[in-house]
């Protein structure tokens, strides 16, 4: 009776033994490749179609927040002009802030048109004295003129997004005008001191110290009037 009882563990034993063997290779085989692959799948076709669908959108956020912060800052701007006795730079700096408010809108409208929700973060903009602030304002414009708005063109252009190329080249257009301005104030500040008006278009942003100007009109070649700003 002995030696039966013995076989008995051992093939009970065995049993067990295999059957953990099983066991764990049922758990943990099919997991172990399934997981890793579903995943990398999926994240490769996610950046893909990021890559490949978001970067005019991207763009255009980041257009649409430097535009809504600069339009507070050239109202800041504004009110020190005023407060240092320049009545012709405040009104430059207000015309300016009206042209971004513009840009701003037209960028929203196409971020829209896309399926996006515009955003931006507003920072309360630092003020210095006028002659500073003219400084820091023909930096900004350079910037976007020569370097930002074009690669944004070239972008949207690349990837036949029409609407995102017009609202671009608007805005980018109109930094050029204020760059210019900015430095005219710049060059002659006491000229600046005597009130001054100036004309937005609120289609483009276009923005000029004559009437004068023909570029302001719609896509489908209508004119709407110019705003003045004092
Ligand atoms: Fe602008
Ligand atoms: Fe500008």
């Amino acid at each position: 009776m002995l030696f039966p009882s013995i076989y008995q563990k051992k093939a009970l034993f065995l049993s067990m033994a295999m059957s953990l063997v099983l066991f764990g290779c049922s758990q943990t085989t099919p997991s172990a490749q399934v997981e890793p692959d579903t995943q990398s799948t999926t994240a490769a076709e996610t950046a893909k179609t990021t890559s490949k669908e978001d970067s005019t959108l991207k763009n255009l956020q980041a257009a649409y927040n430097g535009e809504s912060n600069a339009h507070l800052m050239y109202l800041a701007y504004a009110k020190k002009a005023e407060e240092e006795g320049y009545k012709g730079a405040a009104s430059l700096f207000k015309a300016a802030a009206r042209a971004e408010e513009i840009h701003r809108d037209n960028h929203a409208k196409v971020i829209k048109e896309m399926g996006g929700t515009p955003e931006n973060n507003l920072k309360t903009p630092e003020v210095k004295s006028t002659k500073e602030n003219l400084e820091n304002a023909v930096k900004g414009e350079t910037y976007e003129r020569q370097e930002m708005y074009p690669e944004f063109i070239k972008e949207a252009e690349k990837e036949g997004k029409k609407d995102a190329v017009e609202t671009f080249t608007y805005a980018s257009d109109a930094e050029a005008q204020h760059a210019q301005l900015y430095k005219q104030a710049l060059e002659d500040m006491d000229n600046w001191k005597v009130s001054k008006d100036l004309y937005v278009c609120p289609v483009s942003g276009a923005t000029t110290i004559t009437d004068k100007q023909n570029n302001c009109a719609t896509t489908d070649g209508t004119k709407k009037p110019l705003e003045k700003v004092s």
